[in-house]
């Protein structure tokens, strides 16, 4: 086919408050341009704020999730003009990496199939990775000749334990779904045809969560890896305070009355009902 426009280079549909956003260049297995880059930050950004979006999930069409970067033209043409032209495919990547690190709503990576290099930015940017089991995880750059930039090894050093990611980033191996759950790189996998059915299953419970205490905690969560104990606590207190701008001091009361005095329901083994929250 011809060369996609910027706009065709990521599809998203929005049902049942869940937004669909797919890496979409099937024909070069959803590898990453500068013109899918700049597309997919504006996309973030056009859903991040909606009513009608309560998670979103991030998938890839036809049998890739994402091959990384984009060789030909990430690379080798940007190369060609320039350390300008570098840098700023550089930052239009790893902006949208950033947004995604630290979107207002809660993400789920759906990790369909081939997911190489580059990739591993978005898929730590999502909270939850959910991939086929024959999904396939690779840092392949020690395979023509690179390190693994761009985030890609922090993540793996992050995720994995060191020895595995290791291995992982000199030997250029690829990882089956089921290995990169057992190697920590993702959140679990489940057999191809069950995928759909697990991540819709997981978005339908974030989003009977309260939204502004779920994003409190997924910011929590990634905020207090570099912190000492000291200063986590601290900043706990005051995410915690924070929500309360957000109507959090209402929710927690209700959800201690339900528990309490209605008795319907119990905080270890379900969600409170937010919809009965006044003001
Ligand atoms: N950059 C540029 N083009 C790519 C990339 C990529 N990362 N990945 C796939 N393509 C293109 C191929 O060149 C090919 O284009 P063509 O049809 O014009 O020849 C098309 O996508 C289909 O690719 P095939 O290799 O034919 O697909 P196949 O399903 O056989 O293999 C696989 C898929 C394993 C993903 C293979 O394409 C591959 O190894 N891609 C590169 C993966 C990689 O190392 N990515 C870079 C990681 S490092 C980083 O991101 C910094």
């Amino acid at each position: 086919m011809t060369d996609r426009s910027e706009a065709d280079t990521v599809a998203y549909t929005v049902a049942d408050r869940i937004a669909w956003v797919k890496f979409n260049r099937p024909e070069k297995r959803n590898c990453m341009s500068p013109k899918l880059n700049r597309r997919m930050k504006q996309v973030l950004e056009e859903l991040e704020f909606r009513d009608d979006v309560g998670v979103l999930v991030l998938t890839g069409e036809g049998s890739a999730w994402t091959a990384g970067m984009d060789l030909q033209e990430y690379f080798r043409e940007t190369e060609a003009q320039g350390l300008g032209a570098i840098r700023k495919s550089q930052r239009e990547s790893y902006g949208w990496f950033e947004r995604l690190r630290w979107y207002e709503k809660p993400t789920i990576a759906m990790i369909n199939g081939w997911c190489f290099g580059g990739g591993y930015g978005p898929l730590f940017g999502c909270d939850i990775a959910i991939a086929a089991d024959d999904a396939q995880f690779g840092l392949s750059e020690i395979n023509w000749g690179i390190l693994p930039g761009g985030g890609a090894s922090k993540v793996a050093q992050e995720l994995m334990p060191f020895r595995k990611a290791m291995y992982h980033a000199m030997m250029g191996e690829t990882l089956s779904g089921k290995q990169a759950e057992a190697q920590g790189l993702i959140t679990e996998a489940v057999p191809a045809d069950q995928l759909h059915t697990r991540v819709v299953e997981i978005a339908h419970v974030l989003l009977k969560k309260d939204p502004h205490a779920l994003r409190a905690t997924k910011w929590t969560m990634r905020r207090v890896g570099d912190m000492t104990y000291d200063n986590a606590l601290e900043y706990q207190i005051r995410a915690q305070e924070a929500l309360h701008s957000f109507g959090g001091a209402a929710a927690r009361k209700e959800a201690t009355k339900q528990f309490l005095d209605e008795k319907t329901f119990k905080p270890g083994l379900s969600t409170f009902d937010a919809t009965k929250v006044k003001g």
